[in-house]
């Protein structure tokens, strides 16, 4: 897991990449944006040689999950794997032809993925938050990788450190969830099958691990229950709007009636 590779108090969200290695193959899960990218492939190759990665795995096709797909189709010899859904949108990120006879297409069941001498599971998230979503388990260290569900906004340090008490951590994920997950209906589904999984850690792409039995199962009791998205959006979300929104010099301007 490499958590800080995006510079401290800047501008861009603190994000989770992860590496996962068995036997003579590898592969890096949602990669991220240029941002950590130089950074991201020094800490890889303390670890296994880049340019022999197998699979690059992406959740969804945001840009901190996938904008630095062109260099990575230059430094290694990597196949993205990705949702259908985004299987023709990804191509823009790259430079033309880069991406020919690289995309694998996941079809929305998902599947499992044959990494080294085992694999890993790529499960149905659809609208947690993108259309096109997995989540990725991997059956040997039971880590369920969770990409923008289980998310918490803090620092790469507080990322580094697990959550084992997950009332004190909600108020850190409450915020994120309500906007970016798409409905409670969706989350319901979802809880019913990770609730099948043997599942040791959660581990989401931005912020901290949630681990053990007591704090997995908190989280699957809160967010089956979290009302989201389209469940919070009514009418007056959706207003003709009057006020500015800042320009150049920053500020705000007093609404004004036109027309
Ligand atoms: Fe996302
Ligand atoms: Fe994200």
């Amino acid at each position: 897991m490499f958590t800080d590779m995006v510079e401290e108090a800047g501008v861009a969200v603190q994000s989770n990449q992860f590496l996962v290695v068995d036997h003579d193959q590898a592969a890096v899960l949602d990669p991220g944006g240029n941002l950590g990218f130089n950074e991201l492939l020094l800490g890889i190759g303390r670890h296994y040689p880049p340019q022999d990665l197998t699979y690059l795995i992406a959740s969804h096709a945001d840009p901190d999950i996938i904008a630095s797909l062109d260099r990575w189709m230059t430094a290694t010899k990597a196949q993205l794997v990705i949702s259908k859904v985004w299987e023709r949108f990804a191509p823009h990120f790259t430079k033309n032809g880069k991406t020919d006879g690289r995309v694998i297409g996941v079809p929305d069941a998902g599947g499992r993925l044959p990494l080294g001498d085992t694999e890993l599971w790529l499960l149905p998230a659809h609208f947690l938050h993108s259309e096109g979503n997995f989540h990725f388990y991997d059956p040997v260290s039971k880590i369920l990788f969770t990409g923008d569900l289980g998310v918490s906004i803090v620092s790469g340090e507080m990322a580094r450190t697990p959550v084992r008490d997950i009332a004190k951590h909600i108020p850190r994920m409450v915020g994120f969830h309500e906007r970016y997950m798409v409905s409670n209906k969706i989350l319901r589904l979802w809880v019913n099958m990770a609730r099948q999984l043997e599942i040791s850690m959660l581990v989401p792409q931005h912020g901290a691990p949630i681990v053990g039995t007591a704090a997995i199962n908190g989280f699957f009791d809160w967010i089956e229950k979290l009302m989201c998205g389209v469940d919070l959006f009514d009418q007056r979300g959706y207003m003709i709007p009057t006020s500015q929104v800042a320009g150049l010099t920053g500020r705000v301007l007093a609404s004004r009636k036109t027309v």
